[in-house]
Parts: C-alpha cells; sequence; structure tokens
C-alpha cells in the first residue's frame, strides 16, 4: 500500500484491488484461495488492519470520518468474503448434481471366488419354479415337533420320532431339529390363505452319518394349493423342474409310496443322469436315480391349519438338493461337499 496517497484514496485503491483479486480466484482450488484472499485483506496482518494503523497519519479533524470509511470497507470486504464463499458452495454443490448419479441398483462387478455347489443347484432350481410363479418361502430349522411331526399326520409312534433318527433338543416341550422341509408347509399354510404356490428350499437334520448320508443335508420343498389341483399338474410340475436342471430329454416317472403326510404318496425317479436309462454303475444298472418324493396333500394336514379339504386339494413334493448336486456335478462322495475344502470348492463357478 502506498502509504503517501491520501487515506482516502487507499481505501477505495483497496477496494477495487479486491475486486480485482476476487475475480481471478483458482477455479480450482476455490475454497482455498478464497480464504488466502480473506487473510490477506482481512487478516491480522491484512491491508485493512494496516488502513487502521495508518489513522495516525490523518489530520485530526478528517479522522472520525476516515474511521467511519475504513470500518465501512472492512464491512463491504467482510460481506463480499461471505457472498464468495456461498457462490463456491453453491457450484461446488451443482458439480455434484450434475454428475450422473449412482445407481445402486445396477449389477456389481464379479466378485471372485466360488459359489458353492449346493448353493448353485439351489439357485437353478430356484430360476426354475420362479419361472413357474412359485414364491420363495423360509422356515425355522429348530422346530416344535407340531409342525415337523404332528400337523403333517405323523402319528405320536411313528419311527421318524424315534431318538436314532431325530435329533431332539428339548423333550418337555417337544422340539427337534427339523427333519425335512416339509414343515414349512405347515408355517405356510397357517399364515397365508389358499391359493399358494411356495417352494422352500433349506437345511435338514438327521441322525445319520455315512458315505452317502450327513446329519446335515439340504432339501427342497415345494406345494401348491387351489381348488382342483391335481396328481397331474405335480406331475407337470417334477418333469418341467427336473428337465430344466438336467436337460430337457430327461423323463421322470412315480412309483407308489408312502409318506403320512400325502395321499396319494409317491417316489420320484429321474432318468439316470450319466447313461440315461440304458444302465451302468451310478443308477446299479436300473436306469432310474430315486431323487424325492411326493403326494397329494392329505386332508387330515389341511385339517391341522384349518384348510376346507372339501374345497381345497394340493399336491406337494421334496428332493434332495445334495443329490441333486451331485448328480449334476458328477460328485461320488456326499461328505466332499461338507468338508470345507478350497481347492474342490474353487472349481464351481460364480457366475452361473
Ligand atoms: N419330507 C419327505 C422326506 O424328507 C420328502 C417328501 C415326500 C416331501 C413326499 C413331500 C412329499 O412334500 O409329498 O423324506
Amino acid at each position: 500500500m502506498n502509504e503517501n496517497l491520501d487515506f482516502f484514496t487507499q481505501a477505495k485503491n483497496l477496494k477495487s484491488e479486491f475486486s480485482q483479486a476476487s475475480q481471478s480466484l483458482d477455479k480450482n482450488q476455490l475454497d482455498r484461495a478464497i480464504e488466502e484472499l480473506r487473510i490477506a485483506f482481512l487478516g491480522r496482518k491484512g491491508h485493512v488492519q494496516s488502513l487502521f494503523e495508518n489513522l495516525k497519519s490523518v489530520p485530526k479533524e478528517e479522522r472520525p470520518e476516515a474511521g467511519k470509511a475504513v470500518n465501512e470497507l472492512r464491512g463491504y470486504l467482510e460481506s463480499e468474503i461471505e457472498k464468495l464463499k456461498k457462490t463456491a458452495l453453491q457450484s461446488q454443490l451443482g458439480k455434484l448434481l450434475d454428475k450422473k448419479p449412482l445407481d445402486v441398483s445396477l449389477p456389481t462387478e464379479p466378485i471372485p471366488g466360488a459359489i458353492h455347489p449346493v448353493n448353485l443347484m439351489k439357485n437353478v432350481i430356484l430360476k426354475e419354479f420362479r419361472r413357474l410363479g412359485f414364491t420363495v418361502y423360509d422356515g425355522p430349522e429348530v422346530d416344535l415337533d407340531f409342525y415337523n411331526f404332528s400337523a403333517l399326520n405323523f402319528p405320536d409312534d411313528h419311527p421318524a420320532r424315534d431318538m436314532q433318527d431325530t435329533f431332539f433338543v428339548n423333550a418337555d416341550k417337544p422340539t427337534v431339529l427339523r427333519t425335512h422341509t416339509s414343515n414349512i408347509q405347515i408355517h405356510a399354510m397357517l399364515n397365508e390363505k389358499p391359493p399358494l404356490r411356495i417352494v422352500a428350499p433349506g437345511r435338514t437334520f438327521r441322525c445319520d452319518s455315512d458315505l452317502t448320508h450327513t446329519p446335515m443335508f439340504h432339501q427342497i420343498e415345494a406345494f401348491v394349493v387351489d381348488r382342483n389341483i391335481s396328481f397331474a399338474h405335480m406331475k407337470g410340475v417334477i418333469d418341467q423342474f427336473l428337465k430344466a436342471v438336467y436337460g430337457n430329454d430327461l423323463k421322470t416317472r412315480l412309483r407308489p409310496s408312502f409318506f403320512p403326510f400325502v395321499e396319494p404318496g409317491a417316489e420320484v425317479d429321474m432318468q439316470c443322469v450319466s447313461c440315461r436309462g440304458k444302465g451302468c454303475r451310478i443308477c446299479s444298472q436300473t436306469g432310474w436315480l430315486e431323487i424325492g418324493g411326493c403326494g397329494m396333500i392329505h386332508p387330515n394336514v389341511f385339517e391341522s391349519v384349518g384348510y376346507d379339504s372339501e374345497e381345497f386339494t394340493g399336491f406337494a413334493f421334496g428332493f434332495g438338493i445334495d443329490r441333486m448336486a451331485m448328480l449334476k456335478f458328477g460328485l461320488n462322495d456326499l461328505r466332499t461337499l461338507f468338508e470345507g475344502n478350497s481347492k474342490f470348492l474353487a472349481q464351481f463357478p460364480i457366475n452361473n
């Protein structure tokens, strides 16, 4: 600042210096540039402060006016700085808003790794059921005897209720680790009104352990309840979903069998995936593989959930997901699915 100039000219010059400086701020670091400008003019050692110090040299009679002028200048510069800050903030916000919005519903980049073969199988099965209009349902793994047995028409002395077959959690208020996913039928029917078209995968538990049995395994249950549902509908759905998994040329057949919660009941066989019916080691030369159970929902089951068995009929079936995965991926030991061997698991693709 040129101290030889008259005080008022100095103040005036400062104002225009400020306005020039404020127009050539570094746009890439606007916040910082504004702060530097503030410090240069309004800081403790800034231009305005030196102007205050120069007041001393102003003749006494002009001093009040000069003091007023420098105060006004300070007020003006302060408000200009605030304006600059506001505009900077707005332009930053504007830039943010102009950016392409983040779409969280877009699919992610593929994640390196593998999906467990049981989940892979489950996903393939569920995809087909969703296509057929089924809703995916979940149910408890630790459940009351009522849902796992009684409501499904198991008599009190049924062998499945033995300690050798079932894990009991609490014998007083009979609680079990569910022995099948059929318990979800009861939960779903008690929670929902017919018509129902439900598929329910999940973990199941039995006291069993050898080459082809593990104490924990996976099942998938599917059931439909509506008016005029027939055995033919059931056969059609089973056929369709097995074809979706193993190929369109796959044949299936039903053999009469007994399960307390269905009448009539049947065992589901599919053509051997390996020899397609000719007979080989995998199917013990029969050409067929047993893969699940099915049947028309027993009127007693409808009664236990309060559905009118005169009005509604339905079918249900249950399949072993692990067995289906073994047959699909050509595995010969069920236990490999549950050993957690990362070399084995890494072979299964993530995108399926
Ligand atoms: N819950 C049976 C089991 O674990 C499988 C089964 C058979 C399910 C017949 C069904 C069915 O829904 O209708 O052995």
